[in-house]
């Protein structure tokens, strides 16, 4: 994703605005600014203005950092966030999905291992094993995908809701940083219970039917071209297991067959004993 800028039309954040393009080489402009009270279709004008001549923009408001983009003249808006009414969903109601990273991490009510997520996205999976009592180190190398996260931090941090706040107290967010380099670095003792992968996959469609979120994060990640060194680094860094999530129709990491498989609905966890 070529053209990307940092906007910011609220006064009182455009220094920080400004101290967060400069750190991610990003142009940094001032938009119009919109009445907290603006309806849909003022949001919207402003999107398409803020858009012309961009592939995207992130955007710091007081609602925190996003990036919109408009993938096919489809206006998107992409946030890390765990305070959402998704998450929050996916964190208070027994789901499958739950169920089974749970499993896969090998997850019990007497043992809670630790987790190091290292490619961790927008922090999903991550924050659905910290509510389950996981201790997680999150990595991310995307300056951009890191940045968000951050914010997803700092906007838990004020919620009222103290499950929130007692959840994201087991993640630990690192500066961004490549997984295999943070791996080398780990001294034999700082050894994890779980490593987790779940690196970008090319979709099996072209485009039609990627979900349009997953389209505009795929091109501003790119394609995980060297996830297959991650696998080895893995092995050797945890204690008990390496769990590498796929999409069902994917080959395993490396072609590498792993111990056992769980099947989620669209993705499949491999799961690597020690
Ligand atoms: C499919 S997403 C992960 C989604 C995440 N599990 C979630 O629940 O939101 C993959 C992420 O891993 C990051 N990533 C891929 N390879 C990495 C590596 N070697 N080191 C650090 N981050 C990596 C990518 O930038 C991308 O943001």
């Amino acid at each position: 994703m070529s053209s990307i800028c940092l906007v910011c039309h609220v006064d009182s954040l455009a220094s920080e605005a400004q101290i967060l393009a400069h750190s991610l080489g990003l142009d940094f402009h001032r938009g119009d600014a919109i009445e907290p009270d603006a309806n849909v279709r003022a949001h919207r004008r402003l999107q398409k203005k803020l858009l012309k001549g961009r592939t995207a923009v992130l955007l710091l408001d007081h609602e925190g950092l996003s990036l919109m983009a408009e993938p096919e003249g489809f206006p998107l808006i992409v946030r890390a966030d765990f305070c959402d009414s998704t998450t929050q969903y996916r964190h208070n109601n027994g789901s499958n999905t739950r169920e089974i990273i749970a499993k896969a991490v090998g997850l019990k009510s007497h043992s809670k291992p630790s987790v190091l997520d290292c490619t961790a996205g927008m922090g999903a999976d991550a924050y659905v094993l910290a509510a389950l009592g996981c201790e997680l180190t999150l990595l991310e190398r995307n300056p951009i995908v890191h940045a968000l996260l951050k914010d997803a931090f700092a906007r838990a941090n004020k919620s009222e809701n103290p499950k929130i706040i007692e959840t994201i107290k087991r993640m630990r967010l690192v500066p961004p940083v490549q997984a295999s380099l943070f791996m080398k670095q780990m001294a034999y003792g700082d050894r994890t219970s779980v490593v987790y992968l779940d690196p970008m996959f090319p979709p099996r469609e072209k485009s039609a039917r990627v979900k349009k979120g997953m389209q505009v994060f795929h091109s501003l990640v790119g394609k995980d071209l060297d996830s297959d060194e991650l696998l080895p680094l893995a092995w050797d860094r945890a204690s008990d297991r390496v769990v590498v999530k796929r999409p069902r129709y994917a080959q395993p990491m490396n072609n590498q067959k792993p111990s056992y498989t769980l099947e989620g609905q669209r993705n499949r966890y491999d799961i690597y004993l020690k």
